[in-house]
Order: structure tokens, then C-alpha cells, then sequence
């Protein structure tokens, strides 16, 4: 069977720097927004023009200095937000505009004081205002994880007849689970009329921890974009981290995906979003955390040893992790076995016989119960002890 593209919607200069503190000058974004190009995202959402004239001048150099990704922003469903975004994306190769108004009953009721038929008004006219400007036109429906699909669907069926090529389905508040996402996908791909005229896209935020994979519950339900930020920085608990879906789709062969992902870059690009927003990425973060690699239990340390894939599902190489060795590290702690000492000492110079271990172990049980990890120096000090 084919295998489906993915296309990869990077939003880290967009819903990522939206976060309190995370704030990027327009350098750092277009150095972000160049290497997003090289890591091969498909679209980048540089920014919401509107919103400030120092967003507004970020679009339009990212525009001037990205040559072959699609270059969206975000706008409401208001004329005003759609022409200054047009103007800031005038020197966009292949420019997208990403218009959308909240389409739950909260939103309409709470936030616009509104009714479903007036929205459905809006989100026409908007799509077709934006469509004197440029042809790619994305449509997001905010709040659609808490909207009915009903209701959805009808909003849906209005952008398609109005020119969108994309509709957006954001679970905003990160409340779905990941078969209610499903559900609805495949809802509005069994119900509206002319869907395949338009790519669905995932766009999920992580408030229960369950981004990821609502997106990928999401696209085997047949979305074909996933929104998404390197990191998964982003509004309140952030969206979904970019690394996790690339790599889920890679290793994963059952879902038959495939994305333009150069993976290499993973870890370097999470290294340079982490030191210019300022976020730090968990030690513990899945793919690109500093613990993602490590290993310090004797029982993991001596299967490690023996085969990586043991308890490595991804060799650290495939996402350009470059600790000193370019590897998998062996952190030497009192929970480590004889393997992993033989295994360091290895490293060191020293290839150490069974008896030497047997008289070196305890000195170094009691240096580890001292300390949170053995070095490099402690175990020479150790070795020129005995
Ligand atoms: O989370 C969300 O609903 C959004 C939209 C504005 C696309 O970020
Ligand atoms: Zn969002």
C-alpha cells in the first residue's frame, strides 16, 4: 500500500512564542525560521501579523528569506487581520493565510455573544475575503475538540464552498481524548460534502498530556497535517512536540506515514528554540531530553551493553544526538552492575579482568553512594587507589 505524506505544520514562531517569557526577536526568529526550512517542515506559521508591528515586519522577512516552505500567519475572521496579513506576507513565495473564528458553544455563546448561523456567516465571508489575496487559504475552527460535530461538519461544508484548502480542527483546550479526536475526524470525512477537496489538520494542545497522541489518532483517522512546535512550547501546557510526532511516524511502520523530516536535526534545532525562548527542555522529555539516552540501572546498563535495542527504540544518531561519544551514555551510579564499570573503564583505557572488578566494585559502590554520578576522574582516582 501507497505510503501517506504527512505534512508538517510548524507553529513554534506562531502558538509557541505566544507563551509568557518566550519572547523572540525578529534575528532569532529568522535564524529559527531558516533551519526550520532545512529540517524540512512543510509549513511554517511565522507569526500573527496584527497582533504587533514587530510580528508584522517578523512575517515579512521570514517571507523575504525562506525560498521554498509555505509561509502562513494567523488572522481572526476580521478584514482588517486578513489585509495586514496579505501585506506581510507580499514577498512569500508560497504564501498561506490561516483565518478562523471559535465554533463550540462556549465560544459562540460566551466570547461572541453570537449564533451558530451568524458564525457560519463569518467563517464564509472570511474565507472568501482571504481568497482575493492569496489562493491557499487554511481555515481553523477554534475550539473544535469541544464543538459538536453536527455543527462542525456545517462549518466545514461553508468554507469548502467558500475556497478553503485546509481545514484546521484545533482541540484548543487540549480536552479531547484521543477516539473522541478520532471520531471527529472521521466524522467530517464520512459527512461533509466535497472533504477531499481539503487536507484536514490536527492541531492539539496538551493539557491532559495526551497531545501527541491525539494527532496521531487524529491522522489514522485521515488527517494529512499535523500542527505542531519543536519542543512542544506553546499556550498553557504547549502543543504538540514536533520531535514526538516525526519519530512516531518513522519508527511506527504500521501507520504507513512517511513525513520530510531530516531527523538529524532534531536535537540541534530542540537545542537552538530551547536557548533563544529561554524554555527548558525536561531532562526527561521524550526524543530530544538530556535523559532521553541514558542509562543507569545495572539491569538496563548490562542489556545496553549487549544489544542498544534492548531498551533503545531510536538510536540517538537518528535525531542527531551528540553527547561526547556520539551515543548512548552509561551513567555510572550506586545503581549501576559490574557490566557497566567494565564498560567505562573500557572507554577509559583500561580493560579490566574479573578479579580487578571484583576488588574495584565495592570502592566504587561506596563512591557512588556519596555522590549522584561517577565521573570520569573519580574512577581514575579509584583505579590508582587500590
Ligand atoms: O489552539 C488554537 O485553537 C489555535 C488556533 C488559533 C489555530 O492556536
Ligand atoms: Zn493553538
Amino acid at each position: 500500500m501507497q505510503q501517506k505524506q504527512i505534512r508538517i505544520f510548524d507553529t513554534t514562531l506562531r502558538d509557541g512564542e505566544q507563551v509568557p517569557g518566550c519572547k523572540l526577536n525578529e534575528k532569532e526568529k529568522i535564524i529559527i525560521a531558516k533551519n526550520l526550512e532545512l529540517l524540512g517542515v512543510d509549513i511554517i506559521e511565522a507569526g500573527f501579523p496584527i497582533s504587533s508591528p514587530g510580528d508584522f515586519k517578523s512575517v515579512k522577512e521570514i517571507s523575504k528569506n525562506i525560498s521554498n516552505t509555505i509561509i502562513c500567519c494567523l488572522t481572526r475572521a476580521k478584514k482588517k487581520d486578513i489585509e495586514i496579513a496579505a501585506q506581510a506576507l507580499k514577498y512569500a513565495k508560497r504564501p498561506r493565510i490561516h483565518t478562523g473564528i471559535g465554533t463550540s458553544e462556549s465560544h459562540i455563546k460566551n466570547k461572541f455573544k453570537s449564533t451558530e448561523e451568524k458564525i457560519l456567516n463569518i467563517a464564509y465571508e472570511s474565507v472568501k475575503y482571504a481568497k482575493k489575496f492569496v489562493e491557499d487559504i487554511e481555515f481553523y475552527a477554534e475550539d473544535a475538540g469541544r464543538t459538536d460535530n453536527l455543527f462542525l461538519a456545517k462549518v466545514c461544508e461553508k468554507v469548502i464552498k467558500a475556497g478553503a484548502t485546509v481545514i484546521n480542527l484545533p482541540d484548543t483546550t487540549g480536552y479531547c481524548l484521543p477516539e473522541e479526536y478520532g471520531k471527529k475526524i472521521k466524522f467530517l470525512l464520512e459527512n461533509v460534502p466535497n472533504i477531499d477537496h481539503v487536507t484536514l489538520s490536527t492541531h492539539c494542545h496538551d493539557d491532559f498530556g495526551l497531545a501527541t497522541a491525539n494527532s496521531i489518532e487524529g491522522i489514522k483517522q485521515g488527517a494529512r497535517q499535523v500542527e505542531c512546535t519543536i519542543n512542544g512550547i506553546g499556550e498553557r501546557a504547549g502543543n504538540t512536540p514536533l520531535e514526538e510526532i516525526v519519530m512516531i511516524l518513522k519508527k511506527k511502520k504500521e501507520l504507513n506515514c512517511f513525513t520530510n523530516i531530516n531527523t538529524k536535526m532534531l536535537y540541534p534545532i530542540s537545542n537552538l528554540v530551547s536557548q533563544y525562548t529561554g524554555m527548558v527542555v525536561p531532562q526527561n522529555k521524550a526524543i530530544i531530553g538530556n535523559n532521553a539516552f541514558s542509562h543507569s540501572s545495572g539491569i538496563h546498563q548490562d542489556g545496553m551493553i549487549k544489544n542498544s535495542e534492548t531498551y533503545e527504540i531510536i538510536n540517538p544518531k537518528e535525531v542527531g544526538y551528540n553527547n561526547s561519544e556520539n551515543n548512548s551514555s552509561i551513567v555510572l551510579t550506586a545503581r549501576s552492575g559490574r557490566s557497566a564499570l567494565i564498560y567505562r573503564y573500557k572507554k577509559l583505557g583500561y580493560a579490566l579482568k574479573t578479579k580487578k572488578i571484583d576488588t574495584i566494585y565495592p570502592i566504587f559502590l561506596e563512591y557512588a553512594d556519596k555522590k549522584k554520578e561517577i565521573s570520569d576522574e573519580d574512577l581514575k582516582e579509584i583505579i590508582n587507589s587500590i
